[in-house]
């Protein structure tokens, strides 16, 4: 266990200026942040901070600028998103690696707000360089990481920093992302299903070999599928097949036995567009020059009859290429299934990425036990991967 906001005096927050590591990679479009997600769950963190006095300082990425300062990655549109948010005034810090940003975080009033550029405009923040992270260490008198979503990289805001800026403590974000995740790999309810989904097996296979000994099924849909199919030695036309994945796919087949539920049929189409005619075959029965692009519906419903069965459900990854309907239809189901399970009293988490813009699509974000906010952190965590920037923090 690490040690948590909760767990400081508030003698040792009062007046003291807490640097916290937020993950505000929002999408923008024109100046302005589409997605405040990230930034709304970072909140009670912050309100905590400020209504006992802190000063609150608060240093993220955005997107993967290349090769320094480059303005199309400047934090300034979040600075503006927050501000609404809080209804406060948020100090701008244009080089949080400066002497002047350590003296502008000392004229903070308590409560106020500072939110610092960028942390990849500089070099040093990818190499998890200890000099970058003794700059950013001087904007705070403690340390907060509440950046869930940037967890698994050891970057010097995330990692370095946490062993120089004591105490170092994680923020609510971080121990809601933790249990939720935790409690499904640990001590899940049973059954305790996986859902999953996406394009290539490739970059599932550390996870599906990770939750198999954990899970009691794994129902697998996605073009990954049809590799599977492949693998099995069914006509795939001209679907999306990892042709050097085959033995991969094999040996998992062979080693999770019932676990693994491919789907029984699909949704196929001859181009991918919206609107395009489709049919519903048997996996049996996709002919040359036809390729899958969903689930068919006989899946949607026996996947979501397991969902709505389970104890627990975890779901990564998306059914078909729901970004295109009608090939939108099992991935939805699969969000309603995962609604109703919640509503039975399941707990239900989904891994962020794609998922969670399929249930956020739906209206359905709401009724999820817990939707993270870290595609790739909340992958690696389930992969059973340490995460460097919670193992940094104090342990409690
Ligand atoms: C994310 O969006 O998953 C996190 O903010 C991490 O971003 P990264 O993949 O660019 O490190």
């Amino acid at each position: 266990m690490k040690r948590t906001l909760e767990s400081l005096d508030p003698a040792a927050i009062e007046g003291k200026r807490a640097l916290v590591r937020v993950d505000f990679n929002c999408p923008i479009k024109d100046g302005v942040v589409t997605d405040a997600t990230r930034i709304r769950a970072a909140l009670p963190t912050i309100k905590y901070l400020r209504d006992r006095g802190a000063r609150v300082v608060l240093l993220s990425h955005l997107g993967r600028p290349k090769s320094g300062p480059d303005p199309r990655y400047s934090m300034q549109p979040v600075v503006r998103e927050l501000e609404r948010l809080l209804g406060a005034p948020v100090v701008f810090l244009p080089d949080p690696a400066s002497e002047a940003a350590a003296t502008a975080t000392r004229r903070l009033p308590r409560g106020g707000v500072a939110l610092g550029e960028n942390t990849r405009f500089y070099p040093g923040e990818e190499r998890n360089d200890p000099a970058l992270a003794e700059r950013f260490a001087a904007l705070g008198d403690f340390y907060v990481n509440d950046a869930f979503g940037s967890a698994h990289r050891a970057h010097a805001s995330t990692e370095a920093v946490a062993r120089i800026l004591k105490p170092a403590v994680s923020g609510f974000l971080m121990q809601q992302e933790l249990r939720y995740l935790g409690e499904a790999l640990h001590h899940p309810a049973r059954p305790f299903v996986a859902v999953l989904g996406g394009a290539k097996i490739s970059g599932k296979i550390d996870l599906i070999e990770a939750l198999l000994p954990r899970v009691d099924a794994i129902l697998l849909g996605g073009a990954m599928a049809c590799t599977f199919f492949r693998a099995m030695g069914l006509e795939t036309g001209t679907s999306l097949v990892e042709e050097d994945r085959l033995d991969m796919a094999r040996q998992l087949m062979a080693k999770a036995g019932d676990k693994l539920v491919l789907p029984g049929g699909a949704v196929i189409a001859q181009r991918l567009e919206p609107g395009a005619e489709t049919r519903a075959v048997r996996r049996d029965a996709i002919p040359p020059g036809w390729a899958m692009y969903d689930i068919d519906p006989a899946t949607e419903h026996a996947f979501a009859e397991r969902i709505r069965g389970a104890g627990t459900v975890v779901w990564n990854g998306p059914m078909g290429v729901f970004e295109t309907p009608p090939f939108d239809h099992g991935t939805l189901a699969v969000a309603h299934a995962m609604a109703a399970a919640t509503a039975g009293g399941a707990t239900t988490v989904i891994g962020g990425g794609d998922s969670a813009a399929a249930v956020a699509q739906a209206g359905l974000t709401d009724r999820i036990s817990h939707v993270s906010t870290g595609g790739g952190a909340s992958l690696e965590f389930l992969e059973g991967k340490p995460l460097p920037g919670v193992a940094a923090l104090d342990e409690a």
